[in-house]
């Protein structure tokens, strides 16, 4: 039995855009999930998850039987947490060369599911790296980020960067570009998030991008603008300039809820850190629900933020140095 764990993150600048080929710019977050797999005898998968969202809920199956989760969440969250897990076992089994490898897989996640957190990407990089582990291989750290890029990719129908799983798997604050990942240097960030207590699902929000992107050429151009707009991002982190990445991160929400993907619960947390003072604020990760990031070195936004209607938990987020983990094995 092999447990590992991988922390989630926030997007600074760049989710969405990033997908075509765009500068995107994660850090991890002292929010981890925890993944404990064990062989089975058999080749079933059988699958319990726990998060902050969900009181949990088991499901088991084996290559020809459908899944028939016993849960008390909806769904679509179940079904997409599943797409992920299956892929990520499929990526396990060929990296071990076993095909039929069976597994007991417990999720124990500090991160809720699809709330823009990075929820999957972590889900998916501690798991391959749980059970390629328990199966006897020991994977680098830029094999189970590359692994869980493949496992992100056929979760979403094709549509993922590398950003998610590169920045689980690594820890800190990172830049993607294409196939270009590396770690850079972040100042102290003064981060809070907001939590509307929903999930969206990133793979119909990436595709509804993708069709917005080809029907009309602004959604092209705002693509290309946010590109540029993580690029000054870049910059001003480099110089520790917390006020310019502040108006910055204001400017990238903007282009976001103009893609789509905000929410009016979204733009609610938005919009009461900034009455609050904090020096920029937008939403993280794939949008339709879930959280917002701001930057405020006082407690103002987090206060702001505890009497919002629609905000279920505001909270203050460290940075990550520590990327996947093995915690027990
Ligand atoms: C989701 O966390 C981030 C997106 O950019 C999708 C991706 O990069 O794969 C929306």
């Amino acid at each position: 039995m092999v447990t590992s764990s991988a922390p989630g993150k926030v997007y600074l600048f760049g989710e969405h855009a990033v997908v075509y080929g765009e500068p995107a710019v994660p850090c991890a977050i002292e929010r981890r999930a925890r993944v404990t797999v064990e062989e089975r005898d058999d080749d079933r998968i059988r699958v319990h998850a726990e998060d902050l969202s969900l009181d949990g809920f088991t499901v088991e199956y084996s290559s020809d039987s459908a899944a028939t989760p016993d849960v008390d969440v909806s769904e679509s969250v179940v079904e997409a947490g599943m797409r992920y897990v299956d892929a990520a076992v499929a990526q396990a089994r060929d990296a071990a060369d076993a095909p039929n490898a069976g597994f007991d897989v417990v999720i124990q996640s500090e991160i809720p599911l699809g709330a823009g957190l990075g929820s999957s990407a972590a889900v998916v990089t501690a798991a391959i790296d749980a059970a390629t582990r328990e199966l006897g291989v020991e994977l680098s750290t830029a094999k189970v980020a590359d692994r869980g890029y493949r496992a992100e990719h056929d979760a979403q129908n094709g549509d993922a960067s590398r950003a998610d799983t590169f920045c689980s798997a690594t820890g800190g604050a990172v830049r993607v570009e294409g196939d270009d990942c590396r770690s850079i240097e972040a100042p102290d960030l003064p981060l809070v998030i907001g939590f509307d207590g929903s999930a969206g699902d990133t793979g119909e929000l990436v595709s509804g991008v993708r069709q917005l992107r080809e029907e009309y050429d602004f959604a092209a151009d705002t693509v290309e603008t946010v590109g540029d707009l993580v690029r000054s991002g870049e910059q001003a982190l480099a110089a520790g300039d917390l006020d310019e990445l502040g108006k910055l991160m204001n400017f990238n929400h903007g282009l976001l809820a103009a893609l789509g993907v905000s929410s009016r619960s979204l733009d609610g947390m938005v919009w009461a850190a900034r009455d609050a003072n904090a020096l920029g604020a937008k939403l993280t990760g794939a949008g339709g629900g879930g959280c917002i990031v701001a930057l405020d070195p006082t407690d103002e936004t987090q206060t702001a933020l505890e009497f919002t209607p629609g905000c279920e938990d505001a909270f203050r987020a460290e940075l990550d140095t520590e990327g996947v983990r093995v915690e027990d094995e």
